[in-house]
């Protein structure tokens, strides 16, 4: 196994092919902050303890008092019913929606109090694939995989491929290789299909180098082959990169196939938290009854 982290090396692999020989390299803490003191190996990719989330202070609560915790590598579904609150709590993961109440540690590192320039590093930790693959369509897709770099560095050399670093380039080429379409990197976004997009905004959010991805109904809008593909490139990443996998989805299937642990939303609570290997079709639909 090997991280995200690797070194770009010279050439590009093909996909998945000597991805063993790739050195391990941990994420390096930025020296202006102090995001990764006290961070282990072991700790959690995410915690969070005594969530709750309302929209309104008088309404009620999306949901109250959720706790879990994710070990690195483990690859999650959340499911639950139309509005029972999974985006809302997979963007509160990130305090990208602020919760009222509760605790949130992302690789260890307590998300509250953070300074924008912390929380920033720390999310960048984690790439988010939105339903949308919202990529920029004039541009090719390599470009639209360099942009990924942004969650690290801004400037110009992050916007095309022309303007961009030597190793950043070749870096994004690996990254497009991981998901298998680096025959596919100097053609325009517009000209992909649907799946090919999604598996580019994939490839994009690996740019960051994250150590977890996070995805909210990644392939709710393909068709079920280009869905399949998408969500085996996922689990490939988590399991040959050790990437921690969190994603929202409605097929049912696809939590059992490539979850190891599924946890489900009701009520406004976390009604289920169980290993895959314990459920099946039949008590997964009994949380939407
Ligand atoms: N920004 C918002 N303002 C007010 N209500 C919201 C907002 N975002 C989500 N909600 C409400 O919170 C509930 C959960 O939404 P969401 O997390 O999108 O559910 P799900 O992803 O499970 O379909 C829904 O009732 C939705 O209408
Ligand atoms: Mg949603």
């Amino acid at each position: 196994m090997t991280t995200l982290h690797a070194p770009v090396r010279p050439g590009f692999e093909p996909a998945f092919g000597h991805r063993a020989r790739l050195p391990p390299v941990r994420p390096q803490a930025d020296p202006d902050t102090d995001a990764h003191r006290g961070a282990s190996p072991e700790s959690p990719a995410v915690r969070v303890e005594g969530l709750t989330k309302r929209f309104g202070r008088t309404s009620r609560p999306v949901w109250s008092d959720v706790s879990f915790s994710v070990p690195t590598g483990q690859r999650v579904a959340i499911i639950g019913g139309n509005g029972t609150g999974k985006s809302t709590l997979l963007r509160c993961c990130l305090r990208l929606i602020e919760p009222d109440a509760g605790d949130i540690h992302l690789h260890g590192q307590k998300l509250d109090g953070r300074c924008a320039r912390t929380l920033r590093h720390l999310r960048s930790e984690v790439g988010f694939v939105f339903q949308k693959h919202n990529l920029v369509p004039r541009l090719s897709v390599l470009s639209n995989v360099l942009h990924g770099s942004m969650a690290r560095t801004r400037g110009p050399r992050q916007w095309l491929q022309s303007l961009a670093r030597s190793e950043d380039r070749d870096y994004a080429m690996y990254c497009l290789e991981q998901v298998r379409l680096g025959h596919l990197a100097e053609r325009r976004a517009d000209h992909l299909s649907g799946g090919q997009s999604q598996r580019v905004a994939v490839a994009r959010a690996l740019m960051q180098r994250p150590r977890a991805i996070f995805a909210d109904e990644p392939v709710a809008s393909l068709d079920p082959q280009a869905g399949e593909e998408v969500m085996e490139t996922f689990a490939d990443l988590a399991r040959n990169h050790g990437l921690t996998l969190v994603f929202v989805s409605h097929h049912l299937e696809h939590a059992l196939t490539y979850a190891e642990r599924v946890l489900g939303l009701r009520d406004g609570r976390l009604d289920l938290d169980a290993p895959t290997g314990r459920e099946t079709l039949g008590s997964l639909r009994s949380l939407y009854d």
